[in-house]
């Protein structure tokens, strides 16, 4: 998902990344940052960010196949999803963290999650 806050060409919004067709989704307009900052114990970065990424999984689609394990390669590929957001932002000169100190009720209520899908990772990404 990403939470579009002050970005030149995209309105303010939380939007959905729809598997199907590659593409970013408009699922709630305005300016969400602060619900979502509040998630996460009110840290500055992710108040201020541009835009904050958030990943979601929705563990049972893996753990159907994989039992128990499934779990792990959920956050491996968060992980290895966030990494390579980190190097994108690097290299466009972009200063982005990483963040996994969150409440997971919060955060699943400021972004509308469904009931089965369970949030793993933020990462506010802006101008340093
Ligand atoms: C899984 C994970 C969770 C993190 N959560 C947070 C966080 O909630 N808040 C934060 O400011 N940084 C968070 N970080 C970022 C690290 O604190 C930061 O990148 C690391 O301390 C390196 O800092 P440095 O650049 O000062 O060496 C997290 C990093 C990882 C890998």
């Amino acid at each position: 998902m990403l939470i579009v806050g002050n970005v030149v060409g995209a309105a303010p919004g939380i939007y959905r990344y729809d598997l199907g067709v590659h593409e970013l989704r408009l699922a709630l307009p305005g300016d969400h940052r602060a619900h979502v900052a509040a998630a996460a114990l009110e840290q500055d970065c992710v108040r201020n960010a541009a835009a904050i990424l958030a990943f979601a999984a929705v563990p049972q689609r893996t753990t159907e196949k994989y039992g128990e394990r499934g779990l792990r390669y959920v956050d491996i590929e968060a992980g290895h999803a966030a990494q390579n957001v980190l190097l994108q932002a690097a290299s466009l000169g972009l200063g982005a963290v990483p963040v996994g100190a969150f409440s997971d009720v919060k955060l699943k209520s400021a972004l509308k999650l469904r009931a089965n899908e369970e949030p793993l990772y933020l990462v506010p990404v802006g101008r340093p």
